[in-house]
């Protein structure tokens, strides 16, 4: 899908944040500057809006690698691997291990040896040429059949 305006990655956050809970995955693909950050900050937001919770500022894990969110009784852990160097930093993390109640959303997880069976590719495009973006959902698992294209 297209997502010409910072307004159309907010709906699809919108959507998205409607069907995941405790457990899910998410893995956001694509280069630099793509808009991977912003649409979790849109998703986290929404889901504050939602609880009558103040709006965080959602900034980017690059250097902490992981920023945890309490919304009330949804917990998300928001990863970005880009500063690591290999998979051993990863295990190290211990992200599939721990526990299940959280939504986990992971940037740059190509580094991920042994995908987790159910989760949610995004792969987000940009093209320099015409300034545009696009975004293709693929569910994996549970989520295999769904029609993210229809959203
Ligand atoms: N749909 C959109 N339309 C217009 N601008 C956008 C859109 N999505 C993101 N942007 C802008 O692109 C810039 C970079 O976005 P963002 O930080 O989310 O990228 P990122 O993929 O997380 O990058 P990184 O790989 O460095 O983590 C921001 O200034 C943001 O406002
Ligand atoms: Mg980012």
């Amino acid at each position: 899908m297209q997502l010409k305006y910072l307004d159309d990655t907010k709906k699809l956050s919108k959507k998205i944040s409607k069907i995941i809970g405790d457990g899910d995955i998410i893995f956001l693909y694509g280069e630099i500057g793509v808009g991977k950050t912003t649409f979790v900050r849109f998703l986290i937001n929404h889901l504050e809006s939602k609880k009558g919770i103040e709006n965080s500022d959602v900034l980017s894990p690059t250097f902490n690698i992981v920023y945890d969110y309490d919304i009330k009784n949804i917990k998300i852990l928001h990863y970005d691997l880009y500063r690591l160097k290999n998979y051993k930093d990863i295990s190290q993390l211990g992200m599939f291990e721990t526990s299940k109640n959280y939504i986990k959303i992971v940037e740059w997880p190509e580094l991920i040896k042994s995908k987790p069976n159910n989760r949610i590719d995004i792969l987000f495009q940009y093209l320099k040429s015409t300034g545009s973006r696009k975004a293709k959902v693929i569910g994996y698992g549970k989520w295999k059949d769904y029609k993210f294209d229809e959203f």
